[in-house]
């Protein structure tokens, strides 16, 4: 959701922070805003739009100032607008805040600060209240302020909070949502996120729930709930800089779909010694473990859902084990059958998603061994589980997963094939072949990429429909899932998919001349299926784009146009022929001006329910 970024230290510190909201405009990009420590006291300078209209705004303003904090919005409490965006601050404009999550009780705590203390409003937000709030029972003691208005807030926060008083000091607060604190020499930062300050710093330190951080240029102190100060482990980010970059490409995620190949070796290879056996570093369940359990659930949402719905279908056949896929904002208040004999995975890359955390919380409290698979190492699901199994994808900035989704499919094959094997359930020669087949992916994946101008040809072809359906069956029902979603998000096209089966109990009745079906038979044991389903549409009038494999040209009887991807075993196919709709989907969006990496109403990480 929303980006904050905090500074204190020698250099300017407007610069510094502007900086770092541009490395995180993808968590939110509806507005902008900088607050800084001068000698002249606060400044606060914020406007609607892309961080690029906060720049315009303070272009050739002298600001300057040790002590700097800074956000990128994605709206949830008022539209966007200079108003509501942040920072927010008190009645005094002494305190400045700026904030990512949401305040459950701002109602109740708004009306208090009205009746009881004739405080005044300017904005919409739930984040104006905790600056009012914090102004109220500041008394000449800023840490103090913050620790009680805290204690009165319930909700999600990620806080950064300066006051003009005391310009050596940064204020930080964490409960529910990301928040990290980078040590530098002589200057500390704050941040949701290691992209924002990586630049700067790689020395860590990953804030927990409930805690509050005191910064000045020379030092950081945490302290819990209770005021008590903790000890934290300096963590090093080990990932290079520059891997959040574009490195050329027109946007992250075409950069991010052609990581793929590199990102699946690493997930794999991290994970098998020389004799094709897979070890799971980070994950101590026992062979007695995993054959107590009698359920997997495996909880995520949106795309990471979709790699779930693979996870199903992969560690039902190689683990012999019953396998619910759910939403994590619907399993939450579901009150789900789950016990101490469950395995329940959560799937996330940013690993803060909140529905996703709420659900592994309500798991847990239920008995269940929590096993994550998150790209984000010592993001909230990760540290929040019994086991993690990280995607080795490295950072995923655009909006539209694409490298997340493929090492997340990754992992369920891995986790599949190591529960089988402890089971004892799998036969050697069956987990041999799934290994060496994961192994010729990333290959695979590169013919795929070769396609791409032949892609995007098709792009500038169908680019103008209005509505463009994906159909499949089995896996392939799931990958066109993915499919309709990665179009939809970036492009704005009005996109369905539904199981090809499923189409004549009610779907194909909106089928026309002239509505684009992208019809997904890449698994051999259901092309003729396929076909008929494929049949049924294109007698109605639509026009075909099907994806299959190369030795599958008789579809090419039905369909307008097709992509082929490479010969491959059945069962691995969702890792492939993902790829071509992810560059379809980006040409599509590209053909219409879209703004690709930055889709609008969306954000990367999403932290509020
Ligand atoms: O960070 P997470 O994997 O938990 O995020 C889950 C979804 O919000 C995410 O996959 C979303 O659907 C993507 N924008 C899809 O491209």
């Amino acid at each position: 959701m929303c980006g904050i970024v905090g500074y204190i230290g020698d250099e300017n510190a407007s610069d510094i922070v502007i900086d770092g909201l541009k490395r995180l405009e993808y968590r939110g990009y509806d507005s902008a805003g900088i607050a800084l420590c001068t000698k002249d006291g606060m400044m606060v300078r914020k406007k609607k739009g892309r961080i690029k209209n906060l720049e315009d705004m303070i272009a050739g303003e002298n600001l300057y100032g040790h002590l700097a904090i800074g956000h990128t919005r994605w709206a949830t409490h008022g539209a966007p607008s200079d108003a509501n965006a942040h920072p927010h601050c008190d009645r005094s404009g002494k305190i400045a805040v700026v904030h990512n999550g949401i305040v459950e009780n701002f109602m109740q705590l708004k009306e208090w600060l009205i009746s009881e203390h004739g405080v005044e409003f300017h904005s919409e937000t739930d984040t104006e209240v905790i600056a009012q709030l914090i102004g109220i029972f500041y008394h000449g003691d800023f840490e103090d302020a913050v620790f009680q208005a805290v204690e009165k807030m319930q909700g999600a926060y990620g806080l950064g909070v300066i006051c003009a008083d005391e310009p050596g000091k940064l204020i930080a607060v964490r409960k529910d949502s990301p928040l990290i604190v980078g040590l530098g020499e002589g200057c500390n930062f704050i941040a949701s996120d290691i992209p924002a300050i990586l630049k700067h710093v790689r020395k860590i330190y990953l804030i927990e729930n409930n805690e509050t951080v005191v910064l000045t240029a020379s030092s950081v102190k945490i302290y819990n709930a209770e005021r008590r100060e903790v000890h934290r482990e300096v963590f090093n980010v080990t990932w290079d800089a520059d891997a959040a970059e574009k490195e050329g490409y027109d946007h992250f995620m075409l950069k991010e779909i052609h990581e793929q190949p590199k990102g699946i070796r690493n997930t794999i290879t991290r994970r098998m010694d020389e004799e094709g056996n897979i070890v799971l570093d980070g994950i101590r369940m026992t062979k007695e473990e995993i054959e107590n359990f009698n359920k997997v659930y495996i909880v995520a949402c949106g795309t990471a859902y979709h790699a779930g719905l693979i996870g199903k279908t992969v560690i039902e056949k190689l683990a012999g084990i019953s396998v619910e896929v759910d939403v994590a904002s619907e399993f939450r208040y579901r009150d789900p059958f789950v016990d101490e004999n469950t395995l329940f995975i959560a799937i996330s890359q940013s690993g803060e998603t909140l529905d996703t955390l709420a659900a592994l919380r309500e798991a847990k409290r239920k008995g269940a061994r929590i096993l994550s698979v998150v790209n984000v190492v010592g993001s909230s699901v990760a540290r929040e589980s019994d086991d993690v199994f990280y995607t080795w994808a490295g950072p995923e900035i655009a909006v539209a997963s694409t490298k997340a989704y493929t090492t997340q499919l990754v992992c369920m094959y891995l986790i599949g094939l190591y529960m089988g094997r402890a089971k004892g359930s799998l036969e050697d020669s069956v987990y041999r072949t799934y290994i060496e087949e994961l192994l010729t992916v990333p290959e695979k994946i590169e013919e795929v990429l070769k396609q791409e101008r032949q892609i995007a040809d098709l792009a500038k072809k169908y680019y103008k429909r209005d509505n463009i359906f994906f159909i499949g069956r089995g896996m392939d029902a799931a990958v066109s899932y993915e499919g309709s979603l990665k179009l939809k998000e970036i492009s704005y096209i009005n996109s369905f998919a539904i199981a090809a089966g499923e189409l004549k109990h009610g779907t194909i009745a909106l089928i026309e001349d002239g509505t684009l079906v992208v019809s997904i038979a890449a698994q051999d044991r259901l092309f003729e299926k396929m076909l008929s389903n494929i049949q049924e549409v294109k007698a109605r009038g639509a026009d075909i784009l099907a994806l299959a494999k190369e030795s599958n040209t008789a579809v090419e009887r039905q369909a307008d146009d097709v992509i082929y991807i490479p010969e491959c075993m059945d069962e691995i196919t969702p890792l492939i022929s993902i790829v071509p709709l992810q560059i379809l989907a980006y040409y599509i969006a590209k053909q219409r001006g879209c703004d690709i990496d930055k889709p609008k109403n969306l954000a990367k990480s999403v932290t509020v329910e």
